[in-house]
Formats: C-alpha cells, structure tokens, sequence
C-alpha cells in the first residue's frame, strides 16, 4: 500500500525547468559556449547546481578552478532567481493542485523531494506551499539524484517506510534514486517512456490510475 507520494519539483509540479534552462544558456554563452542546447540540458535534471555546471562545462575546451566554477554557479543562480521573481500559480503546471487535494482527501502525505535549493521560495511564490505536508531539498541533502538520500528523508519526515511512498518524476536519475530507495515511481513529462519507472504518464496527473498505484 502506498501512504505517501513524494513529489519532484522542477518540471513535476511546476515549469521553472524552462527558466533553469534559460539561466544555463545565457551563462554558457557568457563563456563563449553558443551549442548548449536543450539536449544538453536533458543531463541536468534532477541533478545538482554544481553536477548541471559540470553539463555546460563539458562543450568548452578552457578548464577551470574550483573557485571558478562555484563563481559559475553563483552566477547562474543570480539569474535564475531572477526569472523566480516573475513567478506566480500560473507555473504550477496542469493539474497538480487537484493531483494534490485528491491525495489529501485519500489520506496520503505529501512530500516534494527535489534536488533544488531554491525550492521553499518557489514552492511560496506558486502558492503550493499548503498542498505539501513537508520538503526535503538540496538544502536538507549531501549527495544529489541517482543517490537515494533526498527521497530517504523526504520518506522520514513524513514518518513512513520507504515502501510505503511512491516518488514522481521527470527525470532518469530520480527513478534511480527512487529505486534505490525501494519506492515505487511515475515517470512523467517529455520523457516519460526513457525514464525506467514501474508507472508512466504522459497525459495529466488527475488521469493517471491512481487507484492502481496508490495499491501499490
Ligand atoms: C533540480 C533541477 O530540480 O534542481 C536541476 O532538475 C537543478 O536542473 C537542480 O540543477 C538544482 O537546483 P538549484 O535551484 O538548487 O540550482
Ligand atoms: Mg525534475
């Protein structure tokens, strides 16, 4: 049976992966790289801020410092905050706010477990904040998707086995570490059907079979 679904942020519940992909490309332009791409850009989800530089950085020939690299980072975290200004609700994305009251009213905790330090900000700014019961982000975390630890304390702080959650995702290292925690997963999104999990859905969350899943 599952008690608990644990949510993934960008690209699950609301569209700011548009906006890390604009924040990336504008800072590899910077630094002379013109073919980031979106493709590219596919290998930076659902990892960290440092691991999705390592991306951009993999198309320039110059090599860096550390101390460089984390000014990188920064740099481009001070652009994506900047887009996170202009968000409102309307970037929760189809279907998620009636996803998440259909849980609630079935009695199931509600966790996100995103890989993103940003996430209490975007989480008040959209206005989801009350839909979630608790957070585990990269603020929480040591170790970023494939690993299992985001998931594992999401899992705690709703207090149930991790057998007993099911995570939701977009991308191919959070169904590894969604298995790697012995939970059940939905892939969801462009690439839903490359990404591994024991459930998939393209179409939105509210037609998803949830009777099915949530038995687990
Ligand atoms: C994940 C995104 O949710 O968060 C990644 O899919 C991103 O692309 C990561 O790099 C870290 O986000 P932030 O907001 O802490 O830079
Ligand atoms: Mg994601």
């Amino acid at each position: 049976m599952i008690k608990g679904v644990i949510f993934d942020l960008d690209g699950v519940l609301v569209s700011t992966d548009e906006m890390h992909f604009a924040a990336w490309k504008l800072l590899a332009e910077e630094l002379g790289i013109t073919n980031f791409t979106k493709e590219d850009n596919k290998l930076q989800k659902g990892v960290s801020r440092m691991e999705s530089l390592e991306v951009v950085l993999r198309k320039s020939d110059k090599l860096y410092s550390e101390a460089e690299k984390l000014a990188f980072a920064m740099r481009k975290n001070n652009y994506y905050i900047e887009l996170l200004q202009d968000l409102t609700p309307d970037a929760v994305l189809a279907d998620v706010i009636e996803t998440l009251e259909m849980l609630r009213n079935r009695g199931i905790a509600i966790a996100v477990g995103s890989a993103s330090k940003n996430t209490p900000m975007i989480l008040e700014k959209t206005g989801l904040k009350p839909y979630i019961d608790q957070v585990s982000c990269g603020l929480d975390t040591t170790k970023s998707k494939p690993d299992p630890e985001v998931f594992i304390i999401a899992a705690e702080k709703i207090n149930l086995p991790n057998e007993e959650c099911l995570v939701v995702e977009d991308s191919a290292a959070g169904i590894v570490a969604a298995k790697a925690a012995h939970m059940k997963s939905l892939g969801v999104g462009p690439e839903y059907k490359q990404l591994g999990a024991d459930y998939e859905s393209l179409t939105l969350l509210s037609e998803v079979d949830w009777d099915k899943i949530l038995q687990g």
